[in-house]
């Protein structure tokens, strides 16, 4: 059902979502250890919907008679320099899924494949979401600029981040 090249678009884009869970896991302990609860867990959260999305890629392609071949997931970055760098970075990163999942659609659209396209139109409209909501984030923490009170206030709302509801 689907062709050997979107097979293998889809494949490179599953190594992808991991590569991005691995990013964001990475993050993830720059909070920790600045006891940064919050959004320690909003990164985590973020990393176990990356994992989420590669694993409904994954069962997309053995569904339609595809063959998954894993590949080599490259070291995330470890360091960063700021709260607001991290969150600078996670903008660009899902800017690069959405013109990722843009270029997955334009494929099937090509091919003329319509059951590719109604399963992309999920990660399309994800991705909406996922750069508003880091968009968000990165407004509130210009706004409090050095301001610890208004970091905590911040930590606290993503501390209330949770996987939702399938
Ligand atoms: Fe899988 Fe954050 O996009």
């Amino acid at each position: 059902m689907l062709s050997e090249k979107l097979v293998n678009a889809i494949n490179d884009q599953i190594q992808f979502e991991y590569y991005s869970a691995f990013t964001y896991k990475a993050m993830q302990t720059y909070f920790e250890a600045e006891d940064l609860s919050g959004m320690a867990n909003w990164m985590n959260i973020q990393f176990q919907e990356e994992m989420e999305h590669a694993e409904k890629m994954f069962h997309f392609v053995c569904e339609t008679g595809g063959k998954v071949n894993l590949q080599a997931i490259e070291a995330p970055r470890n360091e960063y320099n700021s709260i607001l760098e991290i969150f600078e970075v996670t903008l660009q990163h899902e800017q690069e899924v959405t013109a990722r999942i843009n270029k997955l659609m334009d494929l099937a659209q090509e091919e003329k494949n319509h059951v590719a396209q109604i399963f992309l139109q999920w990660f399309v409209t994800e991705q909406i979401e996922e750069e508003a909501n880091v968009s968000q984030i990165i407004a509130k923490l210009k706004r409090i600029k050095d301001d610890g009170r208004g970091l905590m206030m911040i930590d606290q709302e993503l501390e209330k981040r949770s996987i939702p509801a399938a």
